[in-house]
């Protein structure tokens, strides 16, 4: 079994082939990088949701979750810095009038990684382009039926500005201590100027992040602390540790907020990229939102007297992302030296975040065998088991549609069934076929998840 570097090509036909990903609105054309995500899609996301925040708020007494809205006061983005500073400099092609990011242009984005002095138009390769200017990324809309400077607000370029505006609410309602982490998953809208790469960039997309807040002093211990966990998660789902680095952005090209910032990239096909960051927000956000709200929004440390306004780490990871590296990095066709035919795919998914987990099948659509198979698909689905009952086509061509969509097992009620209440099960990676009685059955997925 290969483990490919695949194309995207590749990966765009598998997702909409079966039911991860498409163009939104494709039947009016598609709307630029907008997505849709099918069936499987929406599964593996909710999965990956479930299991970010199992991993650092259900299981962590030190972090509680909120859900802001994607609506927010406009000042909130006077006083984040976004209204001035959310911007990327666009230059537009003067011959064909098509705009590009200046910094995907100077780094040879669209022609391999190798830039040309002057730039080249990917598109007319002309190379006469408009002076470059500063392009906010945030989309205006409006509140109430009046369209006017006084109602118009933006839709959230990323979840963190609730959990500072919210800071003294949650404090004072969790009775939390410092350090501790405010947690939020969800929506987040840019304008991108230049999108491509399937979802990877998208205009609308979800942010899962934490907003640690320290003592300041304390901030460079706890952003190694945050960095070490943010690389973890990625290699617990199992993602190629040599394709996985740090990127330290340079002092002079950080956030306006930003102290410290690293992101940890992945090799995608298109070349290595952005996964997940790590900041240090130091207290820029606080201190602003007391400034333009004129609300007090120190910390007072009750056991030594101590009041402050906190540091912040900020660890980010952007959840489209983390499904599209985990299909990337899964990808793998066989060369034909396992059992497997040359050329079928299999997709090695963390059977934490595939969405479905064990394809269920009669062996033939006989006697009791269907009967028996669907009880037993019903059953692992009401405990939680993401199942899915089979019984069309050769149990060859079975395997093979789980092993496309990442199913890690499969359970196949055959004759001998009838006799010994056993079923066959077989592991995706190893191909092994293992004998495990139907009662059983459950707790054998769940010892295999590490649950009970
Ligand atoms: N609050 C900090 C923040 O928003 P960011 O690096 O701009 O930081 C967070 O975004 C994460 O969101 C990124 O690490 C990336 O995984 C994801 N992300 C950013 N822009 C994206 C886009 N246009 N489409 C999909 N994911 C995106």
């Amino acid at each position: 079994m290969e483990k490919e570097n695949p194309k995207m090509e590749q990966i765009v036909s598998l997702c909409k082939r079966r039911g991860f990903a498409w163009q939104g609105s494709e039947i009016y054309g598609g709307l630029g990088a907008v997505w849709h995500f099918g069936p499987l899609g929406v599964e593996m996301k909710n999965a990956i949701k479930r299991h970010w925040w199992a991993t650092f708020v259900t299981r962590r007494n030190d972090i509680v979750g909120v859900e802001g809205a994607v609506l927010m006061h406009p000042t909130v983005w006077k006083a984040s810095g976004h209204l001035e500073s959310f911007t990327d400099l666009l230059v537009e092609c003067k011959k064909c009038h098509r705009r590009f990011r200046k910094d995907h242009l100077q780094s040879g984005k669209f022609i391999g990684g190798k830039a040309t002095e002057p730039m080249q138009c990917p598109d007319c390769d002309s190379k006469d382009w408009t002076a470059p200017k500063d392009f906010n990324l945030m989309f205006k809309t409006f509140v109430g039926p009046v369209e006017d400077e006084a109602s118009k607000t933006y839709l959230r370029p990323e979840t963190a500005q609730s959990m500072f505006t919210d800071f003294k609410l949650v404090l004072d309602s969790s009775r939390q201590k410092i350090p501790f982490g405010i947690a939020q998953i969800g929506k987040s809208f840019r304008n991108e100027i230049t999108t491509g790469d399937f979802f990877f960039r998208s205009r609308e997309f979800e942010i899962a992040e934490i907003e640690y807040f320290v003592k300041p002093g304390d901030d460079e211990k706890k952003f190694g602390e945050w960095l070490d966990l943010w690389k973890k998660f990625y290699l617990d789902l199992g993602i190629s540790e040599n394709k996985l680095r740090e990127y330290e952005h340079p002092k002079e090209s950080l956030s306006h907020y930003s102290k410290r910032t690293v992101d940890i990239e992945y090799k995608f096909p298109f070349g290595w990229s952005e996964l997940a960051g790590v900041a240090n927000r130091t207290d820029y956000d606080l201190s602003q939102h007391e400034k333009f709200s004129k609300k007090d929004l120190h910390y007072f440390d009750e056991q030594t007297g101590e009041k402050y306004i906190p540091y912040v780490i900020e660890p980010t990871m952007g959840i489209e992302r983390i499904m599209m590296v985990a299909i990337v990095d899964g990808y793998k066709v066989s060369d034909g030296s396992d059992a497997r035919e040359k050329g079928e795919v299999v997709l090695g998914l963390s059977p934490v975040i595939v969405p479905i987990q064990v394809g269920v099948f009669p062996l033939i659509k006989k006697d009791k065998l269907p009967e028996i198979a669907r009880e037993i698909a019903e059953k692992l689905l009401q405990r939680r088991i993401r199942s899915f009952y089979d019984e069309a086509g050769s149990i060859g061509r079975r395997y093979r549609r789980q092993d496309e969509i990442g199913t890690p097992w499969c359970v196949t009620v055959d004759f001998d069934t009838l006799k010994d209440d056993s079923v066959t099960i077989r592991d995706r990676d190893t191909l092994k076929q293992e004998r495990v009685k139907i009662e059983e059955i459950e707790n054998y997925i769940f010892a295999k998840l590490n649950l009970s």
